[in-house]
């Protein structure tokens, strides 16, 4: 019997270029990746105009722009397999934008936590960008009619506003948005910082508390050996009691794929030196193949543009097709 064809889910997450991810973001998210490009209709989009909501060195982001590209490639993406593209390419990102900004309320916005943060952070520049952020995100979940969304939790809320806005539109012009969901990997290590280990690994963090993919082995080694632990001698996985020591742990296991259980069994009698420099050097190993790759897509630049002129392409074929459909039903007269 002849089987039918299922059409695969789509995927959508994006990705800002400010500052090289960290061992977090690789280990909780981006190596994920690579596992669903069979299964799933996978977009990636570096979202650079979403970094502008905070004033940007404009050498300095065209560089991060385009080092993230190549570092998406480093970690496996096949640029066959998935859409990989820069969001400032695909205009209908901006219209759209536009449209929905119109469907969505201010209070809604001022609520959304992170815009307090960012705007606390920010006196000085609390631009209407900043205000309607998450509208733009929005926008580049619903052109795609994407299912899933692979966010962390400090995205869940603006998930959550770009149901509702997509809910709204529908509710007032009939069938035009899918309706998308988080998509939350089974295997979420979540890294915590290696100077504050109660908070999460991030990169607008000091140096010292995270990992970056392309930190050099020393770097790596130096930053493992300062990580805070505790005055026990024991190496032992309690997050509550032992977050430093239990979040090296995690890594560790998440790096090796070996049980936490079996790594402290392996590990007992030894100290925390012991765990520092065998984290440090699990570390290295998997870094220094996607840094390898790294330097040779960053000596390609032709191949970087032909792989983004071509997701440009891809992505805003579907974008079209969505924004059309959206303006139309809201009346607008067809070009
Ligand atoms: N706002 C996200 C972040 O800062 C990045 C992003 C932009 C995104 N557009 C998106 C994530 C669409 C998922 C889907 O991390």
């Amino acid at each position: 019997m002849e089987q039918t064809p299922v059409k695969k889910q789509r995927i959508l997450s994006g990705i800002q270029p400010t500052g090289t991810p960290t061992l977090g973001n690789y280990i909780g998210a981006m190596r994920n990746w690579k596992l669903l490009e069979d299964e799933y209709d996978c977009l990636y989009m570096i979202a650079d105009l979403h970094t502008i909501t905070v004033r940007q060195e404009p050498a300095k982001l065209r560089a991060q722009s385009m080092q993230l590209l190549a570092l998406l490639l480093a970690i496996g993406l096949d640029p066959e397999k998935n859409v990989l593209f820069f969001q400032s390419h695909v205009p209908q990102h901006a219209q759209m934008s536009w449209v929905l900004n119109c469907f969505t309320y201010m209070g809604e916005m001022s609520r959304m936590t992170q815009f307090k943060d960012k705007s606390a952070k920010h006196a000085d520049n609390i631009n209407c960008g900043l205000f309607t952020y998450p509208v733009l995100m929005a926008s580049d979940i619903l052109l795609y009619q994407a299912n899933l969304v692979p966010v962390g939790q400090d995205q869940t809320q603006h998930l959550e506003i770009c149901r509702d806005i997509a809910a709204r539109v529908n509710g007032l012009y009939g069938n035009v948005f899918t309706i998308p969901e988080g998509y939350y990997s089974k295997v979420g290590t979540r890294v915590r910082s290696l100077q504050d280990p109660k908070r999460k690994m991030s990169k607008s963090d000091p140096e010292d508390c995270f990992i970056s993919i392309l930190d050099t082995p020393d770097a790596i080694r130096r930053k493992y050996r300062r990580a805070v632990t505790d005055s026990e001698a024991e190496i032992r996985y309690d997050p509550e009691n032992k977050p430093g020591v239990s979040n090296l742990l995690s890594i560790l296991s998440a790096l090796t794929a070996e049980p936490i259980d079996a790594l402290t069994a392996s590990m007992a009698g030894k100290g925390y030196g012991d765990l520092k420099s065998t984290v440090a050097e699990a570390t290295v190993e998997t870094l220094a193949p996607i840094q390898a790759r790294f330097a040779q897509y960053m000596n390609d630049k032709a191949y970087l543009e032909s792989v983004y002129r071509r997701g440009a392409e891809q992505a805003g074929r579907l974008a079209e097709r969505t924004l059309q459909k959206c303006m139309k039903k809201i009346g607008f007269v067809a070009r």
